[in-house]
């Protein structure tokens, strides 16, 4: 057998645009949402239908590897990442733009061998922009190259964060002073976006849109796909300490260089969040 992966990879972007359509039909009807841990934090049935459906369909052409899943955790079942071969899925991110009809909807598909992210495939099914990633193979967006833009100036850099799912009052104070921290008289960026999904806005570092992009809060189902795009188009990702990336502590930073991530570490106020 292939130890590649080109299967899985192939496998990975086939479901993401059948889920896609799925998406796609979806996003302009009329939807059911319930919320899971607070009032902002929202679901529909089409989470749970995609998720399904993916799950279901690698599952069958590879009955050995294990899973995890944004809805599957949400049910109760428990979040392990093992050196198993295992698919790391976020059915709908940017669950809350599905919602509003906001047009930044992605499919993240990640795939994990000995706790090394191999194949990434995020798919913004409105849009119809295929970004993937496959270890030492590069990245792409709709089968053309993509490559962070290499910005090392946080003064000429646009920025990605977000304002996340909780609105706990001591996150959102945190959430907003390293907001100001790169906007202000003396070394700002040039401007701030948020484009309501993690694995989106690692994407768009990726191509070159934007230079860099934190947040605390977020799950390795938002990230890991995006993780391995942003990695094989040239960029950074750190924790938000500075330290190396951990896909499960709910923090992470990517930038198009080095040196604009440890500006970025550096002017963080962090935060501990439970781990995944
Ligand atoms: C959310 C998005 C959002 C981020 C949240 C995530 P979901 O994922 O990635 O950008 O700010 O932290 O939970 O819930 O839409 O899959």
């Amino acid at each position: 057998k292939t130890d590649s992966w080109d299967e899985c990879f192939n496998a990975a972007v086939e479901v993401a645009r059948e889920a896609g359509e799925e998406i796609r039909s979806a996003f302009s009807s009329e939807k059911r949402i319930e919320t899971k841990s607070c009032a902002v934090d929202l679901v529909t049935e089409t989470d749970q239908k995609v998720e399904e459906m993916i799950i279901s369909t690698l599952r069958g052409k590879f009955p050995t590897h294990s899973f995890i899943g944004e809805e599957s955790a949400a049910a109760g079942e428990k979040v392990e990442l093992t050196d198993n071969p295992t698919w790391i899925i976020d059915p709908v991110d940017g669950t809350t733009n599905f919602v509003h009809g906001f047009p930044f909807v992605a499919v993240s598909i990640a795939l994990s061998v000995n706790k090394e992210v191999v194949v990434g495939v995020v798919y913004n099914a409105i849009l119809d922009q295929m970004f993937t990633g496959q270890l030492g193979k590069g990245a792409f967006m709709n089968g053309k190259p993509i490559h962070v833009s290499g910005q090392e100036d946080l003064s000429q850099s646009l920025l990605i964060s977000e304002f996340g799912s909780s609105r706990d009052k001591e996150k959102m104070d945190l959430v907003f002073s390293n907001l100001g921290s790169f906007l202000n008289e003396k070394n700002s960026a040039h401007g701030l976006r948020s484009m309501g999904s993690a694995a989106l806005n690692m994407s768009h570092v990726a191509c070159g849109g934007g230079d860099a992009y934190f947040e605390f809060g977020i799950h390795c189902w938002d990230v890991a796909a995006g993780f391995l795009v942003v990695k094989e188009a040239g960029g950074v990702i750190l924790d938000t300490a500075g330290g190396p990336f951990d896909m499960m502590s709910r923090r992470v930073l990517c930038a198009s260089s080095e040196k604009l991530a440890r500006t970025i570490a550096e002017g963080l106020t962090q935060m501990e969040l439970p781990r995944d």
